[in-house]
């Protein structure tokens, strides 16, 4: 797996979840969506969703000795709280791209400060699904495509 993507606490909930903050797509939408366009640009993803801090901390300390390249992660509510995700993406030190579907600065002033963001390679927030798909976009560009690298 080349390109890992993490999602945080209650966003297996997505489709349901407060649809007027995080829309209607589903969690199984954005993976499956995800998931095609990597493979037609050569490359393998896998996305890993926990509501559990630990979990996803051993995920980050697992993709890094699976030979994972990239990371795009939703932190979710562990964005404002999670110095142990920091430190593992710090730890594992693969570049990554923060993704929130809602604008976290349009919101309360709780979810204006993000633990990651000061270490990712960008951030994309208020786009809803579609900045999962503009930060894999980038991922892709950025690991270039191996379909046109020389043998
Ligand atoms: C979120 C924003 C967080 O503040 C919130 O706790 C979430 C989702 C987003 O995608 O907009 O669970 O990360």
């Amino acid at each position: 797996m080349q390109i890992l993507v993490l999602h945080g606490p209650n966003l297996n909930l997505l489709g349901s979840r407060e649809p007027t903050v995080y829309g209607s797509t589903t969690l199984v939408q954005i993976d499956t969506n995800l998931a095609e366009i990597a493979a037609k640009a050569g490359f393998s993803l896998e996305s890993f969703q926990s509501n559990h801090e630990g979990a996803l901390v051993d995920r980050i300390q697992t993709a890094a000795r699976e030979g994972c390249r990239f990371i795009i992660i939703n932190p979710a509510a562990y964005t404002h709280t999670s110095v142990a995700m920091r430190d593992a993406l710090a730890a594992v030190d693969l570049p990554f791209i923060e993704v929130h579907l809602s604008n976290i600065h349009k919101r309360e002033t709780f979810r204006h400060h993000s633990f990651f963001s000061e270490l990712a390679l960008g951030v994309i927030c208020g786009l809803g699904a579609q900045g999962y798909q503009l930060a894999l976009a980038c991922a892709i560009e950025q690991l270039g495509n191996p379909l046109s690298r020389p043998a």
